[in-house]
Order: structure tokens, then C-alpha cells, then sequence
């Protein structure tokens, strides 16, 4: 479809998507195990949007800058032992389980001793010492840099993992969506936004002429899923910002759409609201940002599909006077 066509058919093509996430909504009132899902989710995927009952905040700290950043350390030499870790679980008081979980936390995931400031033993003074030197990360080339993300343990998120998400798609691409940390399903698969939200996220960029992996990168602010898909915290953005530093300096976007409040305020290092980030050009790492709504959200928020619409009309325009061509379109 002609990126003109695109734009005029804004009234047809956004209800497209608009009416497949009422389809979903559907699909979920009328399935109880399959709703679950979805609202688990939702619930993982977005930030203050995403949950009913806002999550405690924490205090956000401005982040350091990316130069400052050391690599991480190397493997099994700063962080715990998941052996260590089951140690100390089992030696220390377990938490209450009679009281009701004030979110969708699946059981298993009884992460309070995750977040015990006493339970990450930093390594030896002697044993960083004699750790090899690794490569900066703003020098890696993709290869090395999706290597040391799958092997980093720079925090805690690694302990729960069972894949880190690293980013998909056109790696030349124009277009950079980022989202905010991996759900339960993109843990699973490696790869972000492949649940009920990622569907969604497919058809907007499909009312945009663009596909996943066709003109498009997508990847994540934190490369490993929380566990209970709690907010991150500002440590655990501090240590994955590296990457997608790299990643944007290698993917050379003109464009970056930031996927909901966690992913904007963590791009633009601000605490501002969502509603008054949107509607205005940003920037990170000098490339153009727009905030926008997390295709969590909106699964759930039908009147903001219609803002949501109006944010991917802004990034065409930021796009186009930013040199993007629309024969660079998916046909
Ligand atoms: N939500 C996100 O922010 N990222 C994902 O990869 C999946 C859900």
C-alpha cells in the first residue's frame, strides 16, 4: 500500500486495529483460562497502564550515562550462584502466602528475597581483579553484542531468566519500537512482543505499511523478563542501557516509537506523564523519539486507540521529514 493511502485511510485502517484489539477483548471476556492469559499478559507487558491498581513506585534515579557504565562483570564472578540463591532461600524465613497477592504474581514467583539489597554478594576485590578484560559494549558488532547480552549477569534479572530477549527485526531498519521488558511469553521465546500485545502492535505497524522485520527493529529497555513482571528497577535499567545504546547506534533509526511511560521515561530520563510526553518530538542518542501508548494498554483502553493512531501519524511525519522515503515502506 502507497504511505499516502496509508495516511488518507487513517479512518479505515485504524479501526482495523481497533477493531481487532475489541476481538481480543472479546475473545477474552468469552475464555476464562485463555482471559488469564491475555490479562497476564497485559499486565507484564506495559507499565502504570497496565495494572488496575497502580504498583508502589520507586524513587527514579537520573540514570548514568552510558559511557560510564562499566561492561559487566563476567560471568559467575559478581552475581550469586543460583545455587547460592537456593541456600539462602532455603535458610532464611519464608514469605506469608495466607495473605492474598496484591497482583497477578504467578506462585512461584515469590521474588521478595530477589529484591534483598543483602543478597547480591559482590565479588572479591582479588577475583574482579584477575577477571579478563571484556569489550566495551558501544564497540561491539551485532554478533558479539547479542552474545554478551544472552551470557550477561550484570543483575539479578539473570537468576530467573529462562531466555534474554535481545531485539528482532531489520537490522538496517528505519524504524525502532521499544518496548519496556520481556513478558512471560517473550521470556519463553527469545523474541519481544509475541503475545496478544505484540499481535496488536503487528497490525499498527501493518496500518503503517511497515512489518516486523521489514523497515523495523524492535527491542526492549531491560533484555530479561522481571520476575511477576514487576516494574524494573532503576539498577536494572542503569545495567541494561548499554545495549540498547549499542543497538540504536547500530541500527541508526530515524526514528524511535517509545512504547509506553516505562519505555519513554527511561529513554527520556524524565518522570513526566505518559499523556504530556506524547504529542512532541524527543530525542535519544540525537535520533527523533514519539511517544506512544503500550500495545498493552491499549488491548484494554479502546478510546486511547484513536490517540494511540494519531502518535503513529506524528511518527510518519517525524519519519518522513527526517529523511525516511517512503519506497523504503514493506510492500
Ligand atoms: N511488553 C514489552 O514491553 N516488551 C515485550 O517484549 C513484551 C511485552
Amino acid at each position: 500500500m502507497a504511505l499516502h493511502e496509508s495516511v488518507l485511510e487513517e479512518f479505515g485502517l485504524a479501526p482495523l486495529w481497533v477493531r481487532r484489539g475489541l476481538a481480543a477483548r472479546q475473545a477474552e471476556a468469552g475464555q476464562g483460562n485463555a482471559s488469564q492469559t491475555l490479562r497476564a499478559d497485559a499486565d507484564a507487558d506495559a507499565d502504570d497502564e497496565r495494572r488496575a491498581e497502580p504498583a508502589p513506585q520507586t524513587t527514579r534515579e537520573p540514570l548514568r550515562a552510558s559511557a560510564d557504565v562499566q561492561p559487566p562483570q563476567a560471568p559467575h564472578e559478581s552475581a550469586p550462584r543460583l545455587d547460592e540463591t537456593a541456600t539462602r532461600r532455603e535458610t532464611q524465613p519464608q514469605p506469608d502466602f495466607s495473605a492474598p497477592p496484591t497482583f497477578d504474581a504467578p506462585p512461584d514467583d515469590d521474588f521478595a528475597w530477589f529484591d534483598d539489597p543483602t543478597a547480591s554478594t559482590p565479588a572479591p576485590a582479588e577475583a574482579r581483579r584477575d577477571a579478563p578484560a571484556l569489550p566495551a559494549v558501544h564497540t561491539l558488532d551485532w554478533d558479539a553484542l547479542a552474545e554478551r547480552v544472552s551470557g550477561c549477569e550484570a543483575c539479578r534479572l539473570c537468576e530467573k531468566r529462562t531466555n534474554t530477549v535481545f531485539g528482532v527485526g531489520d537490522r538496517e531498519a528505519d524504524w525502532m519500537l521499544i518496548g519496556e521488558a520481556p513478558g512471560e511469553n517473550e521470556d519463553r521465546q527469545g523474541e519481544p512482543f509475541v503475545g496478544p500485545a505484540g499481535k496488536l502492535l503487528d497490525n499498527m505497524l501493518h496500518s503503517l505499511a511497515l512489518a516486523r522485520g521489514t523497515n523495523v527493529y524492535i527491542a526492549n529497555v531491560i533484555k530479561c523478563r522481571p520476575p511477576g513482571n514487576r516494574n524494573p528497577q532503576p539498577d536494572e535499567v542503569a545495567r541494561c542501557e548499554p545495549y540498547l545504546q549499542r543497538q540504536v547506534s547500530l541500527v541508526k533509526p530515524k526514528l524511535i516509537v517509545a512504547l509506553g511511560r516505562f519505555a519513554a521515561q527511561s529513554l527520556l530520563k524524565t518522570d513526566a506523564s505518559i499523556s504530556s510526553l506524547r504529542g512532541r518530538v524527543h530525542t535519544y542518542e540525537g535520533v527523533p523519539v514519539i511517544v506512544t501508548y503500550h500495545p498493552a494498554y491499549l488491548l484494554r483502553s479502546l478510546p486511547d486507540k484513536a490517540k494511540a493512531w494519531t502518535d503513529l501519524c506524528l511518527a510518519r511525519a517525524t519519519w518522513l521529514a527526517n529523511g525516511g522515503a517512503p519506497s523504503n515502506e514493506s510492500k
